[in-house]
């Protein structure tokens, strides 16, 4: 019986954490502290991967193959594995690697990066 309670318990809460985790990013979508317009991949992206992914995908032996450093290597990531990764959501590995999400500012520039287009300039 505890067992059983224990359980349901577990589900909830995690049911609870997922469904709240849409509910915020949703509503940072309209939050306008955190500027998503016109944003490219000179101006933007290549900061944010430069701050919290080169360190593992970039030189001669990027992990898993994949590179983050160029503008091309971002190419040859499908968009929805780089917002899987970068949300951490189920079926995708958590990036960074072994450390905290990016904050939610840089996960919607990259969203509206790609969004727009995943402008070079
Ligand atoms: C500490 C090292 C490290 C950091 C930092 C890191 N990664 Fe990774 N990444 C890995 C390793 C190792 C793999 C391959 C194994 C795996 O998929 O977990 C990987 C795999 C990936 C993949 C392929 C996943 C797949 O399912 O094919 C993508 C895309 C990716 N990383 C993107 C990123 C992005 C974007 C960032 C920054 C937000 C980042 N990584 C930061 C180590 C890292």
């Amino acid at each position: 019986m505890i067992k059983k309670m224990i359980g349901a318990l577990m589900l909830v809460s995690a049911f609870a954490s997922c469904t709240k985790d849409n509910e915020y990013d949703l509503s940072q979508n309209s939050n306008n502290t955190c500027d998503t317009t016109a944003v490219s991949y000179a101006n933007t992206v290549a900061n944010i991967m430069a701050n919290n992914c080169n360190s593992c995908h970039s030189g001669s032996n990027p992990s898993g193959g994949v590179v983050t450093s160029t503008y091309v290597g971002l190419g040859n990531i499908y968009d929805a594995v780089l917002l899987g990764v970068i949300n951490h959501s189920s079926g995708f590995s958590p990036m960074p690697s072994n450390a905290p999400k990016l904050s939610d500012c840089d996960i919607n520039k990259i969203q509206a990066w790609i969004n727009q287009g995943r402008l070079n300039n």
